[in-house]
């Protein structure tokens, strides 16, 4: 086994990396029984761990990079979740961001997924994180500073030629001048694979310090989180919920996310 590397990036603060790094590799494990370790490459503001209730840790990706520990000694394994991760350090020194995708080729052949938390600031911290990636996943939200943002992240992507399998359109509340998929699509060139809503589950998970796939499984922002993740991994997933069932019966047009989805499982994007 070879880990592919998935880095879910932006570069803005607060659109939802960390919980979309946490809770794909939660649901990766857990529901499609993948071998999964996220890793917090947002260095200078790291906070995955307070996504996975580790207070003040030790053994950080910032002892890996500065070469005070070896990276199989900073991995631990969620106690709950199903999955490895490495925190990073809440008070930090100066490391060397780019040993990061050497560092993880030594356990590459330990796990199926790598999933790599990221920096929001256009700096090289963001651009080790792109480089240690096989592919990224661009976090946004359907406001224009945002997709401004993501123009930016889908450039700077190209440039250092890691492919983007896709945007997660996170934090939707449905109102009438929100940006829709098709414009953002359409500005970007790239396909949305998850449309999510703004869902107070999320923040209820986060104060519980548990990716809401464990919180709250059947969250429509988790049942969404899924449908990606099983895209990404090729297996079909069906929502389990009754009531989403029946809706689907009587719709008239497959969402544009759900098209992408099934391009991204049969291998088109
Ligand atoms: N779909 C959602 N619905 C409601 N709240 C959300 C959603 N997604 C994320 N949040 C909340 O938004 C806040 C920011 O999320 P998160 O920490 O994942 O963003 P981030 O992009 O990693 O931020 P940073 O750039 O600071 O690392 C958190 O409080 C999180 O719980
Ligand atoms: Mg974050």
């Amino acid at each position: 086994m070879t880990a592919t590397t998935i880095g879910v990036i932006a570069i803005k603060g607060g659109v939802g990396k960390t919980t979309t790094a946490s809770n794909l590799a939660a649901i990766l494990a857990n529901d499609f029984k993948k071998k999964v370790l996220v890793v917090d490459a947002n260095f200078s503001a790291p906070n995955l761990s307070f996504h996975l209730g580790e207070n003040a840790p030790s053994d950080t990706i910032h002892d890996v990079l500065t070469d005070k520990v070896k990276i199989q000694d900073a991995i631990r394994e969620h106690e709950k979740g199903g999955f490895a991760y490495i925190p990073g350090a809440l008070t930090k020194g100066y490391l060397y961001p780019f040993k990061l995708k050497k560092k993880l080729e030594a356990v590459k052949t330990d796990y199926d997924y790598i999933v790599l938390d990221s920096s929001p600031t256009m700096n090289e911290e963001l651009v080790s994180a792109m480089v240690a990636s096989d592919k990224l996943l661009v976090v946004t939200t359907p406001d224009y500073p945002t997709l401004s943002a993501t123009l930016h992240a889908v450039r700077v992507a190209k440039d250092k030629k890691t492919p983007i399998v896709g945007l997660i359109l996170n934090k939707t509340r449905g109102k009438h001048f929100e940006l829709h998929v098709e414009e953002i699509e359409n500005a970007t060139q790239t396909p949305v694979l998850a449309v999510l809503p703004d869902d107070l589950r999320i923040l209820e998970a986060l104060a519980n310090a548990v990716p809401a796939s464990l919180y709250a499984p059947l969250a429509d922002a988790v049942v969404e989180y899924r449908k990606l993740a099983a895209a990404l991994v090729g297996q079909e997933y069906e929502d389990p919920r009754f009531l989403s069932r029946v809706k689907n019966l009587f719709r008239t047009e497959m969402p544009k996310e759900e098209v992408n989805r099934i391009l991204l499982r049969k291998g088109f994007l």
